[in-house]
């Protein structure tokens, strides 16, 4: 398809004052695209100067709603125009690293979506190529841009539930099959990228359990047991096979304990001054277990959308040089996680230990 409403002629801006907009093109315009695309849309500092996605119907849809956007079937076309600064990937795991790769040789920053590519080693090639490019490489972890999940990092930074010791998470609905990945590599790096911010730390083993219930091949459901270096232990469900949607989350801590639901319209996070302590035996007697029940609080949550704020982020990475919270090696470790995850199912549930990530070979 030729390319049309050609935006190489057209001169850029809506910003006003300061910084002209930063030129973007989306590739892949299928479920997830047009939601990146309505957000870099109607931001101020974005400047969409292409969509670009291999079947024709899905640019037409794109120019349906915004009739002036430039459209093409050809990667070549964006990645050839030097007005772009920056190409937003959202097409199928696979084919994540190599436009990824080809767009960031192009001299273009890159966002890319979750999971960040299809294995680690196409994980580190294209965080080294970003470092060696002086590129900013951003990754869609869209949770830890969603100011719930940053209000429950505010409240464990600060003490409030004490020493973690645990965290369950249910990511489960009657959701689309993919067809070439399992429903980890679909729904828990959402989990996983929540889990890393919160604590601040990878899992040093992976265990999971799954099955695929619909095609064979392709678990649907999973239950991926997770132990990181601190003590803390996490369980995390995930399913397209479900018949109710639920995003909950549970965190256990010394001091008190709290619930993340994401299907809550206001009151998403609650803290509870709950909690069991133990009493050391004075002298051979038994042990004494108190139980606290206090005050149950909903903090306030702003209710700004996720993907408003990762776009802003992401514009002001690549505009002020600043590491993007979900940066390239943010990615990796979601990946390396990945990948155990799915060696462990494969081999039965086993036990996997996961190497550190914070160097490429
Ligand atoms: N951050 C989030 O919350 C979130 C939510 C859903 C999906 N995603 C991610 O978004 C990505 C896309 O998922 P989806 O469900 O929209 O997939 P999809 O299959 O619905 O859409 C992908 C689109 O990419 C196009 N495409 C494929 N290869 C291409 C190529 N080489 N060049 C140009 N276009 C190409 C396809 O034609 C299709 O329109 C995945 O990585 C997925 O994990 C993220």
């Amino acid at each position: 398809m030729a390319p049309v409403n050609d935006p190489r002629s057209s001169s850029a801006s809506s910003a006003g004052a300061g910084a002209p907009p930063l030129r973007v093109a989306l590739v892949g315009h299928g479920y997830w695209g047009p939601n990146l695309l309505r957000n870099y849309m109607e931001l101020p500092e974005a400047h969409v100067v292409w969509v670009c996605d291999r079947r024709p119907e899905a640019l037409a849809k794109a120019q349906s709603r915004y009739p002036a956007i430039a459209a093409t079937t050809d990667l070549e076309v964006v990645l050839n125009d030097e007005s772009v600064d920056a190409v937003l990937v959202a097409t199928p795991i696979s084919t994540h690293h190599p436009i990824a790769r080809a767009a960031l040789e192009a001299g273009k920053h890159v966002f890319v979506e979750k999971p960040m590519t299809a294995d680690t080693a196409q994980a580190c090639e294209l965080v080294e190529l970003a470092e060696q490019r002086g590129l900013t490489l951003m990754v869609g972890h869209t949770f830890v841009y969603s100011p719930p999940v940053r209000k429950v990092k505010q409240i464990i930074e600060r003490g409030e539930l004490g020493e973690i010791y645990f965290v369950t998470t249910q990511r489960v609905n009657l959701g689309l099959h993919q067809k070439d990945v399992s429903v980890i590599w679909d729904l828990a790096p959402h989990d996983l990228s929540i889990l890393y911010y919160w604590l601040g730390e990878a899992p040093s083993s992976v265990n999971v359990t799954g099955r695929g219930c619909i095609v064979p091949a392709i678990p649907d459901v999973a239950f991926v047991n997770l132990r990181f270096p601190s003590g803390v232990v996490a369980e995390v469900q995930v399913s397209w096979l479900s018949p109710v949607k639920l995003r909950r989350t549970i965190v256990v801590g010394s001091r008190r304990m709290l619930i993340y639901d994401d299907t809550e319209n206001v009151e998403k996070v609650k803290v509870f001054d709950h909690g069991v302590d133990f009493e050391e035996p004075e002298g051979f007697g038994e042990f004494q277990l108190s139980y606290r029940t206090g005050d149950i609080v909903a903090p306030k949550v702003s209710s700004a959308e996720p993907l408003w704020l990762e776009a802003e982020h992401f514009v002001h990475c690549v505009r002020s040089g600043e590491t993007p919270l979900s940066d390239g090696w943010a990615g990796l470790r979601v990946v390396a996680s990945l990948e155990a995850a799915q060696a462990s199912l494969e081999a039965g549930g086993i036990d996997t230990q996961l190497a550190g990530v914070d160097a490429c070979p």
